[in-house]
């Protein structure tokens, strides 16, 4: 199909923010091509299955309630389930039928702000992540202590305190980083007038052995963050709060967080382990942009070097706009950039490695916090213009090579995932898995694509009988769940 100036239309793209409010169970039966039988393992994906509450509209996606999609493969075929993460806000607002609490990103409870002042009870939606880890399935959002299911029937357990090391309410990130030592590491932020980080560092048992706090200061509005065999880096982006608005129920707590884009961006790097009790927290600094997510980083000589995903500026969540109307002309691209952090003159270079808009990067898991070759992401279909997230993008760091996979102009694609081959030696032995939203037909699609050449098209594109609205994360494990 000739794809004239725009690879997408506006209409398309907001097809896939309709809620889903049925759950299913099934074995996926309409395929093209064939699912490797290699492939064995559960892909969960997590994100806001729900995107209004009984017609009345949240205010932004990143308000709706969790709902884990597992995505089974076993001897070729695969099996599909769907549950929304049954937290004290979803199962009240779903007997209320309708909005109860106000939402982190501009939604508000009906009723103007008289129905919302001093209302500082936020709803925990458990939508930002799902991972299964020391045998626990964990659905995670970055404010609050996890929700713990069961990963054979997607039922929610209960929250998880990690026997008695989080507190109630405690945060507990999105954005863990399994080093490929068998540690998972995680952090938290604790907001106000200075920000503690906490750092976290469990075992395969799914314990918390060792959790470390900093502070620091300024208001910090920090995603995600790396980590390499010495230390954890976080990138504090420049932004205010001013919590004023929010406290009279004027504006959500997200409304609040202003860039300042002539502030620097400070890079934090904290020591895992401290090598002597003089080793201290170093703070670097380089130029305002802001970050949701990196890439990877790793250590080289006296170097840091960490890949991102970068925007000139944050896109600010306004009061009176309708996300699906969102002008991605307006908006910059997040990009692809490399930083060097030198430790010995605390200098940091950065350099563009890619103009295209992408997000959700993906690695081999293996070469987490290592020097890697790899790395596969969302993308724009063109190369030079801010738009929805309709291909894949593979970028060879060594040779520069690019391969892209599109699946514009009605396909919309979520955060891919790298599976590799079991006894693979090669780094990019394996698949990509990504979730497609196909507005043809206002169905999804799994696709997998050979990671060695995506450019070859997908190797199965598996039909799924609904939708999916557009997740957020999701992470693969080789245990299979049915
Ligand atoms: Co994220």
């Amino acid at each position: 199909m000739q794809i004239s100036e725009k690879s997408y239309t506006l209409k398309d793209w907001q097809g896939g923010y309709e809620s889903l409010t049925q759950e299913f169970d099934y074995w996926i039966d309409d395929i093209e091509g064939e699912i490797p039988l290699e492939l064995a393992g559960t892909l969960f994906r997590n994100g806001p299955g729900l995107l209004d509450i009984n017609k009345q509209r949240l205010h932004h996606p990143f308000d709706g309630d969790g709902m884990i999609s597992r995505i089974t493969f076993t001897n070729g075929h695969a099996h599909f389930r769907n549950r929304f993460v049954q937290t004290e806000g979803y199962l009240a607002e779903n007997k209320a039928g309708k909005i109860l609490y106000r939402g982190v990103f501009g939604t508000q409870k009906p009723g103007g702000w008289l129905a919302n002042i001093f209302d500082f009870k936020i709803k925990h939606i458990a939508n930002t992540n799902v991972i299964y880890w020391g045998k626990k399935l964990l659905a995670l959002w970055e404010a609050a202590e996890p929700y713990a299911l069961n990963p054979h029937t997607l039922e929610t357990l209960g929250n998880e305190y990690f026997n008695g090391v989080l507190s109630k309410g405690e945060a507990f990130s999105a954005h863990p980083r399994i080093d490929p030592n068998g540690t998972l590491v995680n952090f938290a932020i604790k907001p106000g007038l200075s920000t503690t980080i906490t750092i976290f560092e469990l075992n395969t048992n799914g314990e918390i052995i060792k959790k470390q706090n900093h502070s620091i200061p300024g208001f910090c509005f920090i995603h995600d963050f790396v980590i390499t065999e010495n230390y954890c880096i976080f990138f504090q982006n420049p932004v205010n709060f001013n919590p004023i608005p929010f406290a009279l129920g004027i504006s959500s707590a997200g409304q609040c967080i202003k860039f300042q884009k002539d502030q620097p961006t400070k890079i934090i790097i904290i020591p895992r382990i401290a090598k002597s009790e003089n080793e201290k927290v170093q703070v670097l600094e380089t130029q305002a942009g802001f970050i949701f997510h990196h890439v990877n980083a790793f250590e080289v000589e006296n170097e840091i070097i960490i890949d991102s995903i970068c925007y000139k500026s944050l896109t600010e969540v306004e009061p009176n706009t309708d996300y699906r109307e969102t002008d991605f002309d307006a908006n910059s691209p997040g990009q692809l950039w490399r930083f060097h952090l030198n430790l010995e003159t605390n200098q940091v270079q950065n350099q563009l490695i890619d103009h295209r808009a992408c997000e959700f990067p993906t690695i081999h898991p293996n070469n987490v916090g290592k020097s890697y070759r790899y790395l596969y992401s969302a993308a724009a279909h063109h190369a030079t213009v801010n738009a929805p997230l309709q291909a894949i993008l593979k970028v060879d760091l060594e040779s520069q090579n690019r391969q892209l996979w599109s699946a514009a102009p009605q396909g919309f694609i979520g955060e891919p995932i790298f599976v590799p081959r079991a006894n693979s030696q090669q780094e990019d032995d394996g698949w990509v898995i990504a979730l497609v939203y196909d507005a043809e037909y206002h169905r999804s699609d799994v696709v997998i694509l050979d990671a060695e050449n995506i450019e070859k098209g997908t190797i199965a594109k598996l039909h799924l009988k609904h939708h999916i609205p557009y997740g957020l994360h999701g992470s693969f494990t080789p245990e299979t769940f049915i």
